[in-house]
């Protein structure tokens, strides 16, 4: 018998984790390794499937280990980096290429044929997606189109997003994917139980090479007992994001959520209804059980904690990601500079993929200070279009919960109430991805009878209220989106 602990393996962008929760939510052990980051060419972004693989399992023993062996484990969810590519042979189990990373601009000409072409609309309105290489459909085609060894493999070739990799791996060839995930490919219709016929022949990627379609919490398959010493269930999937707007409690319609990783992503609780923006925003499955959905409306940023780590390794100007907040309080304004970090692009509710960064304004009298504090601004500002993107397609949020690494920041967590006039409340375990997948994994064992009950993991929450006048408000507001009208 075990005693009811959740193991969770968090596939995120940079690093891998596993960590494995008491059913109270209680983080017992938690092991962590980094992913290597492959930038072949500008605008390119890979990781290594096995690696990922490796590294995942690596921690997972660990953590088994640490909590005293697979007897104590009820279930295991899995919570991941969402819309990147990875395709492999399902006779061998090998990738046949690189993943290709959710961040990564190739398929920007794919893109740009099949918006010339006139799909958008038609598209936008099945999938809740705009037409961008940041989704899995253009990737897996130019996967098709440019790697010969997946072409010649025919029937043998598997695409998956990194969760149905994991699944496969763990189960020795269980070939699924959670309608959370799948639903960020452009191959799924929010309202279709299954793979789109239409967006199949328009993408040109055959049904034959991809996963089947399941619920994120439920009995999804056993892991291979010689891997982690037991057939412990697999029981919640979920994209990184979905997994946590639910690990933040964000269950019930408007409830919204913020989360600060490599990028950021805000997630508004849409209920059953299907979301349909006319604002540049994204409809996507939050959650499915039983077949019913829960749906979200999203804003995706793409860069926000790889800014810290580019103004620190790149650019020198910090020595440690702390020093950013140090820096922003040491000056009492941005001294007029403006930072867009379009690193990668711009996402919602710009999808300019082609936009790169600028940093205007630059005076005689302009700090490393300065600098830092323009780019750590910018979170706030591209938080601040989403608002208002969110509140047009009438999905105005009350408050804002926010969480992932740079959450921990205070100078950020009290920029983004001043500059979006609301309450935002930050919980005091900031790892509420995990978390999510943990409720979803517990609910699916019957550990706990519905998410609702599964709240009762989460923690306290800190609230940070708006302290910043109007007026100081409207000339930041202002700056940005000159900068935006100028030169992006
Ligand atoms: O859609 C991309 C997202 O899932 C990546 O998340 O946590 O690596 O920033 P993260």
């Amino acid at each position: 018998m075990t005693d009811g602990c959740i193991l969770v393996l968090d596939e995120g962008t940079t690093s891998t984790r596993a960590i494995v929760y008491a059913a109270d939510g209680t983080a017992l052990h938690v092991c962590q390794r980094e992913l290597t980051q492959h930038y072949p060419q500008p605008g390119w972004v890979e990781h290594d499937a096995n690696e990922i693989w490796e590294r995942t399992l690596a921690c997972a023993r660990q953590v088994v280990e640490q909590v005293g062996g697979p007897a104590r484990i009820a279930a295991l969810g899995i919570t991941n980096q969402r819309e990147t590519v990875v395709a492999w042979d399902r006779q061998t189990g090998e990738p046949v290429t690189r993943a290709i990373v959710w961040q990564d601009r190739r398929t920007a000409p794919f893109c740009a044929q099949l918006r010339e072409n006139g799909h958008e609309d038609a598209v936008q309105a099945l999938t809740g997606l705009v037409i961008d290489p940041y989704f899995s459909g253009t990737k897996m085609r130019w996967v098709l189109d440019n790697v010969p060894a997946a072409r010649e493999l025919g029937d043998r070739l598997a695409f998956g997003t990194v969760e149905s990799w994991l699944v496969w791996k763990l189960t020795g060839g269980l070939h699924v994917s959670d309608a959370s995930n799948a639903s960020r490919t452009q191959l799924l219709a929010l309202d279709g139980a299954s793979w789109d016929e239409g967006l199949l022949d328009l993408f040109g990627v055959s049904r034959a090479a991809l996963p089947e379609v399941v619920d994120t919490h439920g009995l999804i398959g056993h892991c291979d007992p010689a891997l982690l010493g037991a057939a412990i269930p697999i029981s919640g999937l979920a994209g990184d994001q979905q997994a946590a707007t639910i690990g933040q409690h964000c269950l019930s319609p408007g409830e919204t959520k913020a989360t600060f990783g490599t990028g950021a992503f805000v997630l508004t609780n849409m209920g059953d209804q299907l979301p349909r923006s006319t604002h540049r925003l994204l409809g996507t499955v939050l959650c499915q059980e039983g077949g019913r959905r829960t749906y979200a409306l999203e804003g995706s940023i793409f860069v926000a904690g790889s800014l810290i780590k580019w103004l620190r390794d790149e650019l020198g100007v910090i020595r440690t990601a702390s020093e950013s907040e140090e820096l922003a309080r040491a000056v009492p304004d941005n001294g007029g500079v403006l930072f867009v970090p379009a690193l990668a692009g711009l996402g919602a509710p710009h999808w300019k993929p082609d936009a790169t960064g600028v940093v205007a304004g630059l005076t005689q009298g302009t700090s490393r200070a300065h600098i830092v504090r323009a780019a750590m601004e910018s979170l706030a500002h591209q938080c601040h279009d989403l608002q208002e993107a969110f509140a047009a397609d009438g999905a105005a949020w009350k408050t804002l919960r926010i969480d992932g690494g740079m959450s921990a920041n205070d100078w950020i967590a009290q920029d983004l109430a001043d500059i979006l006039a609301l309450p935002v409340e930050r919980p005091a375990d900031i790892e509420t991805t995990a978390l999510g997948a943990a409720m979803l994994a517990g609910v699916g064992v019957g550990i706990h009878r519905s998410l609702e009950d599964a709240m009762c993991m989460g923690s306290a929450r800190r609230t940070f209220v708006c302290g910043m006048a109007d007026a100081a408000r409207e000339s930041r507001v202002a700056l940005w989106r000159e900068g935006l009208r100028r030169h992006v």
